[in-house]
């Protein structure tokens, strides 16, 4: 059966967990989906894995809404997700033209980086259709503004601004939060305070979801893993394998672990 938007909110009512995984092309999407990921994200990280950029910001619009189809078409019943790149929701009339391309492409939900001032931007998606995603914590497109890849939330300030955040985009209609690099006692604040899911990424396991890079995954991303990344192809005597061993881990609570986390 396919998985949508309300098998997440099951998921966060249940607290059973569910797994995501980043795609780019047709054959890797019908290994992810078949090995029972429940969404995959098109995320704008294709510029730094498959564009070879040192960040995600000459990602393009056209660029994800042509991987976003490439995933349609392999897809085996996992939700879909889109990320719209650097300076597509800039405007309120940019959001809604390049989240029409994503959706007409073949995505189930856009997911946009920021914070609170994001609220405008996810009410007028959500009248429009648009199921949104709401990326908060180290928002990799403001790489600039942050001056590196660094853990956010780490003070009490920055911690209750993330939790303020949170809140304001859940209520503002964001059906999912994606928290990324957060320590996981700001996460568990979070996930406690609204009740949409809330998928992670070096977040913790309190997410009701987790999402990695595929690339990151399987091992094969250059230099030094960050923290939060675990090679799931090691032991596995294939991809699908690896896939499934991810899979399996998330639901069975056993990633992230402690040495994961921040
Ligand atoms: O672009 C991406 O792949 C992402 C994930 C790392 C969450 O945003």
């Amino acid at each position: 059966m396919a998985v949508t938007l309300r098998t997440l909110q099951q998921c966060k009512k249940d607290g059973s967990k569910f797994s995501v995984a980043t795609a780019y092309d047709a054959c890797f999407a019908t290994q992810i989906s078949a090995a029972g990921i429940d969404a995959m994200l098109i995320g704008d990280s294709l510029g730094m894995v498959l564009q070879g950029h040192d960040s995600t910001l000459p990602v393009t619009v056209a660029d994800i809404a042509y991987h976003t189809a490439c995933v349609a078409r392999g897809n085996q019943g996992a939700l879909i997700m889109a990320d719209l790149p650097f300076m597509s929701a800039a405007t309120l009339e940019r959001a809604l033209d390049a989240s029409h391309q994503l959706m007409a492409a073949g995505a189930n939900m856009v997911k946009l980086e920021g914070a609170g001032w994001l609220a405008p931007t996810i009410s007028a998606l959500k009248q429009n259709g648009v199921p949104v995603c709401a990326h908060l914590g180290l928002t990799p497109q403001s790489v600039n503004t942050f001056g590196g890849y660094r853990v956010q939330g780490r003070d009490e300030e920055t911690a209750n601004q993330l939790i303020a955040d949170a809140q304001a985009l859940a209520a503002a209609g964001a059906d999912v939060l994606l928290l990324e690099c957060v320590p996981r006692a700001v996460t568990a604040k979070i996930v406690a305070a609204v009740t949409v899911p809330v998928i992670g990424i070096g977040a913790g396991p309190e997410c009701d979801g987790q999402v990695l890079v595929m690339h990151d995954l399987l091992g094969i991303t250059p230099g030094k893993p960050a923290r939060f990344v675990k090679n799931f192809l090691d032991g596995q005597a294939s991809i699908s394998d690896a896939f499934k061993a991810y899979d399996t881990a998330i639901k069975d609570g056993s990633f992230p672990a402690a040495e994961h986390c921040f």
